[in-house]
């Protein structure tokens, strides 16, 4: 078992009074690091401490992420990479340079293997009280920002784009895959990846090419282009970002269930509440065996779709290794 997280967040709370009084604690620097060795900070926080960025603990290794630092249970919503394969062990740093975040294995003294680089001069980083884990340029201009890269969930203020994917992240059973897709004829469709069948879709094929699903501060879950075309949820409490207590989620879970929940933030006594969940809206499955074509290009866009899973699955075989070793899936660290 990995350090405990809350014991961490004290300690590295400790370690930001620390240096507050010299330079900007939330300012991540080039020539910042993170260490899962002993006595090391393990990970960066976002200004209101609502979000950490980092080493997130997972049986006796970690996973490089975003996780919410301020509710009962921690809960991971952003992975270095989509498909959360890459785990690390207690000789691990990440370092960020003007090339961008790399991991640095200090025993094997391995070459960095970059998490997220960049072709142009990075110059500093910050993780924002949303949860958005953002890299700036030399004119402070955003260069890369970990909301355009969405894993299993989406944040207040973040959008699944057209062409872009949401993936489950239970790996320990490699048959309970699921992936989100937001497609660009304007459905947005869950499907088994082993299976390659649909588990539900938002019936708005060919309601417009550039549709998003986006996710709003008082919980408005919606699909949208210039308009809203449909609405899960008609929202209710506002979030606020400063005295915080609620903030939303919507997260692809490994039962292939996409569910908006309300976060209570720094009330480590009150659980989140599922307020939406996808089988309660959208179209079964089972209703539209029919439409199992799985884009409206006809069978071309249908045999590339299917040798992209065909891909995904091989490639999830190929990570099944490493997932095996992990004796839990990296849900949630209570
Ligand atoms: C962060 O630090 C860099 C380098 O010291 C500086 O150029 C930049 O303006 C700082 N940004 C913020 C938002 O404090
Ligand atoms: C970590 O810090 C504790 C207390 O400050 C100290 O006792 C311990 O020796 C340190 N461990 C290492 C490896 O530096
Ligand atoms: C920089 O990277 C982006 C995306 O990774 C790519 O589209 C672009 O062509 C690259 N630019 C250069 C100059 O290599
Ligand atoms: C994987 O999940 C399936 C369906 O939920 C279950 O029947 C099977 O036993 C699981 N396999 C393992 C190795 O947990
Ligand atoms: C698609 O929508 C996004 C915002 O949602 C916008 O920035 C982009 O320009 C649009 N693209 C096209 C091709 O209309
Ligand atoms: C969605 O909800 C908003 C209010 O939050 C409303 O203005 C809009 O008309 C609704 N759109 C649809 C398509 O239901
Ligand atoms: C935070 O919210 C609570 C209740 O919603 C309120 O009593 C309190 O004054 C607020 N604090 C700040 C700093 O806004
Ligand atoms: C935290 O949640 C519990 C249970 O809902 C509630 O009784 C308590 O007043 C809350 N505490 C704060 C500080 O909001
Ligand atoms: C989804 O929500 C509905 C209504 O709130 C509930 O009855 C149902 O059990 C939920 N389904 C799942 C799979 O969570």
């Amino acid at each position: 078992m990995g350090r405990h997280p809350v014991s961490q967040l004290i300690f590295s709370l400790a370690a930001l009074a620390l240096v507050a009084e010299s330079s900007s604690p939330f300012n991540i620097t080039l020539g910042s690091s993170i260490s899962t060795e002993p006595n090391q900070t393990s990970y960066w926080l976002s200004p209101s401490t609502n979000f950490a960025f980092g080493f997130f603990p997972m049986s006796s290794e970690y996973i490089i992420g975003i996780w919410l630092a301020r509710t009962k249970t921690r809960t991971l919503v952003w992975a270095a990479n989509h498909d959360h394969s890459l785990f690390s062990d207690s000789y691990s740093s990440v370092v960020f340079n003007h090339d961008g975040f790399f991991m640095v294995h200090s025993v094997q003294g391995k070459k960095a293997k970059p998490l997220f680089n960049v072709n142009v001069s990075a110059s500093y980083a910050m993780l924002h009280d949303n949860g958005n884990f953002v890299m700036y340029g030399l004119d402070s201009n955003v260069i890369w920002q970990s909301f355009d890269y969405p894993t299993d969930t989406i944040l207040v203020g973040q959008a699944l784009r057209p062409g872009h994917s949401l993936m489950s992240k239970c790996l320990k059973n490699s048959s309970n895959g699921y992936k989100l897709s937001m497609q660009q004829d304007g459905n947005a469709v869950i499907y088994d990846v082993n299976k390659g069948d649909q588990v539900w879709n938002s019936a708005t094929s060919g309601r417009g090419s550039n549709i998003s699903l986006n996710l709003d501060s008082n919980g408005h879950l919606n699909l949208r282009y210039s308009v809203i075309i449909k609405n899960f949820t008609n929202g209710e409490e506002r979030f606020k970002s400063t005295n915080g207590s609620i903030m939303y989620r919507s997260t692809l879970e490994s039962d292939g269930i996409f569910r908006l929940y309300k976060e209570r933030i720094g009330n480590e006594s009150e659980s989140s509440l599922v307020i939406w969940n996808s089988s309660t809206n959208g179209v079964k499955s089972s209703e539209h065996l029919s439409d199992v074509k799985l884009v409206e290009t006809g069978c071309f866009g249908g045999a590339i779709a299917a040798v992209a899973v065909f891909l995904y699955w091989i490639r999830r075989c190929c990570n099944a290794k490493s997932q095996e070793d992990n004796t839990e899936c990296p849900i949630q660290e209570v």
